[in-house]
Order: structure tokens, then sequence, then C-alpha cells
């Protein structure tokens, strides 16, 4: 596994995200519920193509969107413009493996969802935490969700089935798995993507990063914030994920 398969897969389905995503489309009310009124900046982190960024924008957030795919920020900000929510949002080009800082806050939230089983290594992890924490404002909250055991993420997928879904042109299937290391696994997936006639073909490995809530709760408490919530099947569906609310102490 390296950075880059990451980063080669969503730079192959910056366009189709939200297919991919669209059997969690109850999770976008659910956020914006729960992040409620007042409004004010929010940073919307691995934002993707933007599905929570333009929901926050138009209920009033001012978004700051930040994401390591350049392909992703492009389609983000091409919606940004179509939607007329330009002036609300602003698009940030981030790896959060290796920043140092993130964009200037302070911000009264910040999200992140699908994101931290993509940030591997616990200093990274470490580091993303204590950076976030940093950004926000005291009583300002922190938004997430973990995959909390192996069977979580591609694991719920069928190993040579095609993820139903995405339109013409991207196939994508799981063709292997190996438990790595405790807290990890790797999902081995074939990417298939026809554009102008021509099909690409490569497999990519993506290793997945899963956490155990109480572990989180002492990672966020050494970093000055507090856990307040635990949301399991937030959005309505069956998963090993659970969306965690917690709030920088003040
Ligand atoms: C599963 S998608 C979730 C996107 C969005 N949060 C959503 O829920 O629709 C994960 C996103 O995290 C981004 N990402 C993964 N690793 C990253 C990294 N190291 N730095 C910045 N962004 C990263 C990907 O490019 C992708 O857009």
């Amino acid at each position: 596994m390296t950075a880059d398969d990451i980063l080669t897969f969503y730079e192959t389905i910056a366009d189709r995200l939200d297919s991919l995503t669209a059997a969690d489309a109850g999770e976008v009310p659910a956020l914006v519920a729960l992040l409620g009124g007042p409004t004010g900046r929010v940073l919307d982190i691995g934002a993707g193509a933007g599905r929570f960024t333009f929901a926050l924008a138009a209920a009033g957030w001012q978004v700051t969107a930040i994401d390591f795919s350049p392909a992703m920020l492009a389609v983000a900000e091409a919606r940004a413009q179509a939607l007329g929510l330009a002036q609300r949002t602003a698009f940030v080009q981030c790896d959060l493996r290796r920043t140092r800082a993130l964009p200037h806050g302070p911000y009264d939230a910040a999200i992140m969802i699908g994101v931290l089983y993509h940030i591997h290594e616990p200093d990274e992890q470490r580091r993303l935490i204590g950076l976030i924490a940093q950004a926000l404002k005291p009583g300002g909250r922190l938004f997430f969700d973990v995959e909390t055991s192996a069977l979580g993420g591609w694991r719920r997928e069928q190993p040579g089935v095609p993820v139903a879904g995405l339109g013409p042109g991207l196939e994508i299937a799981v063709v292997g798995f190996e438990d790595t290391r405790r807290g990890h696994h790797k999902a081995r997936l074939s990417l298939k993507r026809t554009r102008d006639g021509e099909t690409a073909e490569r497999q990519v490995e993506i290793d997945c990063a899963w956490h155990d809530v109480k572990e989180m709760a002492e990672l966020l408490r050494g970093h000055g914030l507090s856990l307040d919530g635990v949301h399991r099947g937030w959005g309505g569906k069956e998963a090993d994920g659970v969306l965690l609310v917690a709030e920088k102490c003040p």
C-alpha cells in the first residue's frame, strides 16, 4: 500500500463519489441537524465532492473544505459555482498526513466524515487531532466518524462483485483482503474506468484503520477535546461506523 494508491483511487472516482456514498444519503441531513445553529465557520476535512460542504453552506455556514485530491476539489469547486454557493465556500488542497497547519481558523465546528480510516499511523492521527483542536474555538465541536471493527469499510462488499450503482464507465470490485496489523486491514480493489472509449484498469490497495472508541476518547482528551457524544447507526444505516462528537474545552 502507498499513499499514492489512496490518492489514485479518489482521483479516479472524483466525479462518482456521490454515487459511491448514495446509500449513506441519510448522513447529510443527520449531520446538518446535529450541528444545528447558530451557524458560523466550519472546516470540512476530507470534503470530497462536497456533499456536506454544500448542505452546510445552504444552511448558513461558511465552509472551508479541504482535501488532498485535486480532482475532488475541482468537482467540488464546479458544484459550488453551479449551486450559487461560491461565496459561502472555500477550497484548499491539503494532505492531512503531512500538513503542519490547517487553514486559518478559528472555527466554530469541524467535520471529518469518511476520512480517519485513511490516516493510518498513530503519530499522523495524533498530529491531525492536535491540529483540529488548535483550529477550533473554545467550545467548538468536532464531528467525525470512525470504523470500530475490521468488519467495516470495504469488507461490507462481496469480493468479486462490482459495487452497484456507480453508473456507466466505472467499475469497482473488491478482489482481496488482508488483516495486516492491529486496527488495520487492507482491501485490494480493481478499478476500471472508461473515458472516451478507452478503458484503463488497475488495482489499488487501500489500507483501512479502525478505532476503539475508548482509545479515541483518550486521544481527544490529550488535545483538550472531550468526547460528548457517540452516535451508532447514525444517518439511519446499520454499520460498524460510529459518529463521534467532541467539544474543545473552554
Ligand atoms: C470517503 S471520502 C469522504 C468525502 C466526504 N467527507 C463525504 O463524506 O462525502 C474520503 C475523502 O478523504 C480524502 N482524503 C483521503 N486521504 C486524505 C489525506 N491524506 N489528506 C486529505 N484528504 C484525504 C479523499 O480524497 C476523499 O475525498
